[in-house]
């Protein structure tokens, strides 16, 4: 089977600072891969480049098997990137999970988003409706991860997903990591500074220092 990522020698800059440079990296399908680092490190870096939202300055990124380092849009598409500060739109909550689906122009599926807001804890009784500057900042959080999870990526890619979230939150994050994974075949990678958290909800974690890997376990 071919690998869902495949780096090698990426590298990428920004002026005159070295931000990552990976040598080897392989990502294998439906796996989950946490990644752990100290602030700078890369991991943000890591996840913009397999996000295809930014292109290394050199190296060869290989997605599906394909060779993607200069692929544009398409497949952009299959991949999902909740930054690490995500934001809302000015609506609704529903509005809100629903935008990704009318932006590729389905319908506004009230039961599909009624899923997607189970999916992360919220219940869409109480939910759905409401205003977006009505939300706690976990709760808003959830909202964005919902936002991602109801387009069903091949792959997930979330950068400290439980930053703010309660230890009961965090464990809902974990249970929609491994639904992703089990309901449609999704690929996640994870970024989190909670080591526990990380290795409950992770096959493999990688390490980062400097821009550069330096261990894999698991
Ligand atoms: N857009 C940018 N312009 C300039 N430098 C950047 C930019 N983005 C990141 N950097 C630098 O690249 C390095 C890696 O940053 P990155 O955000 O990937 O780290 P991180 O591991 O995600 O850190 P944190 O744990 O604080 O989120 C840092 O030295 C950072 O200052
Ligand atoms: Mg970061």
């Amino acid at each position: 089977m071919n690998a869902m990522y495949e780096l090698t020698d990426v590298r990428q800059r920004y002026g005159a600072r070295d931000a990552l440079h990976i040598d080897a990296l392989s990502v294998a399908p439906r796996s989950i891969v946490g990644v752990a680092g100290p602030n700078g490190s890369g991991k943000s870096t890591l996840l913009r480049i397999l996000a295809f939202l930014e292109r290394p300055v050199s190296g060869a990124v290989r997605f599906d098997g394909a060779d993607v380092t200069q692929a544009g849009n398409g497949v952009r598409r299959r991949v999902t990137l909740l930054t690490q500060e995500p934001y809302l739109l000015k609506r609704s909550v529903a509005g809100n999970v629903g935008y990704g689906l009318k932006v590729r122009g389905e319908a506004m599926d009230e039961g599909r988003i009624a899923e997607a807001l189970h999916m992360v804890g919220l219940a869409p009784e109480s939910f759905a409706r409401r205003p977006w500057r009505e939300l706690s900042g976990g709760e808003a959080q959830r909202v964005a991860l919902a936002a991602r999870l109801i387009l069903r990526p091949r792959v997930l890619l979330l950068d400290e997903p439980t930053a703010s979230l309660d230890e009961e939150s965090a464990e809902r994050i974990k249970a929609a990591a491994k639904a992703a994974r089990e309901e449609w075949g999704a690929t996640v990678v994870i970024v989190s500074h909670d080591m526990d958290w990380l290795t409950s909800v992770s096959d493999t974690i990688v390490r980062m220092r400097e821009g550069r890997l330096v261990r894999s376990e698991g």
